[in-house]
């Protein structure tokens, strides 16, 4: 990777990708999220950790639970937080990705949140910005969604008890155009599964996808025994470049999870979702809503993760060799 996202000390400079990362920092960035969530889920929503401190979100791609969850997370450590509309800025006018950088360095910004549909553009200003600025990767194309495989190991933690080398897992769908799935699959090798099944049509699934550490299954049934976790992805449709599928119908039938495909994984199996879902294409609403689907926790922890990312991020001028 271009930009190293960790600092001499091991410490954490930019979020950027999960890949790479040691499992104590993944570990260490859930148990603060523990911590913030308490027993009972009801989220700590204030603290002082970023007072005075400036967060500016770039989307320049649309987004609903990543960017909410990202700005109430700010909120909650008492920092300022500027939505930056893509659409309505001077980008839109061909202002030069960099000169808007470097406008909005010169409002005093110290995190930068950003989302772009090219793989890579976190990476990208995270090796132009000022030295103090932290860049957080809230997903870039195909490649990253670090924060969303954070809330989601939290997810399975809190549900199935830190035992990951216990745990094995299917991740379902459009592996192909999913950063999600990427940065999950990183996550679950660090913290050690004992299995990551993914499971799509050929046309969904990248060359050689066995070398990312999973196995790779085509048939939905298959895959799904005795699993503890099932982890839904959406057809990435503005991803597709060609038909890769015969039609949204055909995916539901050969890959759509039904109650009667979910009971071929272990009784008190999870069902998880980044969302947004797509109810009858890739998941039925009865398990979408039903007793076993986490979805909207996921939800819930992404601002207590979200949290715990910032505020390691936040205190990092004031890092002594011993803090991180
Ligand atoms: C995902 C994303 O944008 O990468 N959603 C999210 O962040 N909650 C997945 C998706 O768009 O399907």
């Amino acid at each position: 990777m271009p930009t190293q996202q960790l600092d001499q000390h091991g410490c954490l400079k930019h979020f950027l990708t999960i890949e790479g990362l040691p499992r104590h920092l993944l570990h260490s960035i859930m148990d603060q999220a523990d911590v913030l969530l308490g027993r009972d889920d009801q989220i700590i929503n204030k603290a002082p950790l970023l007072s005075g401190k400036t967060v500016i979100q770039i989307f320049f791609e649309d987004s609903t639970r990543t960017r909410t969850t990202f700005e109430i997370a700010a909120k909650n450590l008492s920092a300022n937080v500027v939505n930056f509309n893509v659409r309505t800025s001077s980008t839109s006018k061909g202002e030069h990705l960099l000169d808007t950088l470097r406008n909005l360095e010169a409002m005093h910004a110290d995190l930068f949140v950003v989302r772009h549909p090219q793989s890579g553009a976190a990476h990208f200003i995270a090796g132009q910005v000022k030295p103090h600025i932290a860049v957080v990767n809230a997903g870039d194309g195909r490649h990253a969604h670090p924060t969303q495989a954070m809330l989601d190991m939290l997810t399975i933690r809190r549900h199935k008890g830190d035992r990951f080398p216990e745990l094995r897992v299917a991740i379902v769908g459009d592996i192909l155009h999913s950063r999600v799935a990427r940065s999950q699959i990183h996550a679950l090798n660090i913290l050690g599964a004992a299995e990551v099944r993914v499971v799509a049509p050929k046309t969904l699934l990248p060359v050689h996808v066995e070398k990312l550490g999973v196995h790779a299954f085509n048939n939905m049934e298959e895959a799904l025994q005795d699993v503890d976790v099932v982890m839904m992805l959406r057809l990435q449709k503005e991803r597709m470049e060609a038909a890769l599928l015969p039609s949204e119908r055909a995916f539901y039938t050969a890959y759509g999870l039904t109650r009667a495909r979910l009971a071929l994984a272990k009784p008190d199996a999870i069902v998880m979702h980044p969302g947004p879902i797509n109810r009858g294409v890739e998941i039925a609403s009865d398990v979408a809503d039903g007793p076993q689907s986490v979805i909207l926790h996921q939800v819930s922890y992404g601002v207590a993760v979200r949290m715990a990312v910032l505020g390691l991020l936040g205190k990092k001028e004031k890092r002594g060799s011993d803090a991180c």
